[in-house]
Order: C-alpha cells, then structure tokens, then sequence
C-alpha cells in the first residue's frame, strides 16, 4: 500500500474523488503487481506506465472541465501542477522504452508524494470552494 486514501483528500466534488479513489487504487495495484514479479521490465513494464498516463490524463481533463466551467481563479496554476506530473510521467515512459526497465520504486514514490501533495493543496481548496 504506498498511497492511502485520506478523508482530506477529499473535494467535494464526487466525481473527483470517485476519480482519484480509482487513481489511488490502480497506483496500489500496480505497486502490488510489481512487488509480485520482483520489479518486470519490458512490454509490461510500458503499458504499465501507458496506462497510469491515460487515467491520470483522462482525471485531469474532467478536472480542469469543472474549473473552467466554474470560472475557478486557481485554473491556470492548478493545470500547470497537473501537466508538471505528466511530464514526469512521460519522462519515465522514455526511460521505460529506452532501458527496458521501469523504476518503479521510484516512480511509485513520486506518484504517491504528488497525489498526497496534490489533493491537500489544490483540489482540497477547490473543496473548500464547493463546500
Ligand atoms: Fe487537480
Ligand atoms: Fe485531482
């Protein structure tokens, strides 16, 4: 378990937080699978990575939708922290394709404190928006 779902966590908002439940529980998964093979490279290893970025992307997208529909006046720095992730993300998708292996400790580490910072900052004071 590298992320727990914390009740200040959540925004409010509850397709956001059945979204970043699903999140929390596909990054434990995956922790989970990779403690199981002892760490895979390879294909794995790729869709792996793939896939967190698709979720991550797509929860990101419904995001900013309620914000901009909102008139949210944290909108641009909140998008600017969600894009700071996907980069990183695909920066480790490049290193995944390029060395056949994913650091998943690593990447797994960074998830977890990213979320756990995430969720406390901006989307808890879209919470309190909303509230
Ligand atoms: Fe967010
Ligand atoms: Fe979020």
């Amino acid at each position: 378990m590298l992320i727990e779902w914390r009740p200040e966590f959540a925004t409010g908002h509850h397709d956001v937080d059945r979204e970043h439940r699903a999140l929390i529980d596909l990054i434990n998964e995956q922790d989970a699978g990779a403690a199981a093979v002892g760490g895979a490279g390879g294909t794995g290893a790729e869709a792996l990575v793939g896939d967190l970025y698709a979720r991550i992307g797509a929860h990101f997208a419904l995001e900013e939708r309620v914000m901009r529909e909102q008139g949210w006046h944290e909108y641009a720095q909140h998008k600017a922290d969600h894009e700071a992730l996907l980069d990183e993300l695909l920066e480790v998708l490049d290193r995944v394709t390029d060395a056949g292996g994913l650091p998943r400790d690593e990447l797994a580490g960074r998830l977890a404190r990213w979320f756990a910072g995430h969720f406390r900052t901006f989307d808890a004071r879209l919470h309190a928006h909303h509230a």
